[in-house]
């Protein structure tokens, strides 16, 4: 089959098409043809070997799982004798973090695993970025317990966490402010925020206003320039690691009310993961949240997909199709 592969640490160019064997699914696995894949901000970094923390689990020199991609979408192809959960030809959706990788034709998916069937009412794009954005922001919105009726601040709300925490926050019935630049404010109002902030232009660690929850998808402000906006008993979240959020999240848990914090969400517990996907694709048929989509690439520009993510001002979402 084609699988876009990495074998050394890089720029998009490390990025290869090549043929390499087909997967075959065993006894609890089931093997799908992979429609769409996501390209994230994350396998930007797994490609870079960045931060080098990162490298104790992707491998110390080189990528220990050379094929590219987390995020897919497809139709399942074949099963293992043991699956009973799935059938021949469903259309599924889900992630395969540290093992095969789904920038490819086919992946093999544990049935317990992340896996789960493709809301109705999406095209394969859209649902193979779930796991990034949408399940991500609502992992991040249930740990800082965003309750209805609180203020909550997106900074980072026209990329693809932050278009996801935005129309889950105002569905959680929020208050929602969005930070991003001018050209996205017009969609992000629509996606739910009462208020946009065009960020080349007020800083909103300056603002009087004070939010129950600060979420900076992006990585972009610390805990220690957004606390003076936060409420009494406010919770900043951050899904971008640095030593000062580690510092921060560990000096809070013993001092202040104020509280930062950070979640690695493709590691948490399959269940919890699985539940959190059954939710995301009841939203999602429910109409209440959306993918937004900028770009789409062919799996063999895969490389090129990598290029325009890594320039952070993706809108939203952006996938290889296979
Ligand atoms: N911890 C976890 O579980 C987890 C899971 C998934 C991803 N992540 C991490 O989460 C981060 C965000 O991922 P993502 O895919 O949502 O990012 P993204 O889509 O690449 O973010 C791009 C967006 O960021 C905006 N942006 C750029 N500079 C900004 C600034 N200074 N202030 C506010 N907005 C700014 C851009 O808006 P403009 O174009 O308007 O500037 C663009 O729309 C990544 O670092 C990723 O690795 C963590």
């Amino acid at each position: 089959m084609k699988a876009i592969i990495c074998r050394r640490y890089g720029m998009p160019d490390v990025l290869q098409l090549q043929e390499i064997e087909k997967p075959v699914a065993k006894a609890n696995e089931v093997l799908v043809k992979i429609h769409a894949a996501s390209v994230t901000r994350a396998e930007g970094m797994m490609r870079r070997g960045s931060p080098l923390f990162g490298r104790l689990f992707m491998g110390i020199t080189k990528p220990k799982y050379p094929v590219t991609g987390t995020g897919f979408a497809g139709e399942i192809e074949a099963l293992g004798e043991q699956v009973t959960q799935f059938q021949i030809g469903d259309k599924v959706f889900g992630e395969s973090v540290f093992g095969l990788g789904t920038n490819a034709e086919y992946v093999v998916v544990a049935e317990d695993g992340v896996i789960a069937f493709k809301p109705k009412n999406i095209s394969y794009a859209e649902a193979a970025p779930i796991c990034d954005g949408a399940l991500t922001a609502l992992n991040f919105l249930q740990i800082g317990k965003l309750k209805k009726g609180q203020r909550v601040l997106i900074n980072g709300a026209a990329g693809s966490l932050g278009s996801a925490a935005v129309q889950l926050a105002h569905y959680f019935g929020a208050e929602v402010t969005g930070v991003c630049s001018d050209k996205n404010a017009a969609w992000v109002a629509d996606l739910g925020a009462a208020t946009v902030l065009n960020y080349q232009q007020t800083d909103f660690t300056q603002l009087e206003q004070k939010y129950d929850v600060i979420f900076d998808s992006v990585g972009k402000r610390s805990f220690s320039e957004c606390k003076r906006v936060l409420t009494k008993q406010g919770v900043y979240l951050s899904p971008v690691l640095s030593c000062g959020l580690l510092f921060d999240m560990i000096l809070r848990s013993i001092f202040g009310s104020k509280k930062a914090k950070f979640s690695a969400t493709g590691v948490l517990p399959v269940p919890k993961l699985r539940s959190m996907l059954e939710q995301l694709r009841t939203l999602f048929e429910a109409d209440v949240i959306k993918s937004v989509m900028d770009r789409d690439y062919p799996l063999e520009q895969a490389a090129e997909a990598h290029r325009y993510v890594d320039q952070g001002h993706k809108k939203g979402n952006v996938v290889v199709m296979v």
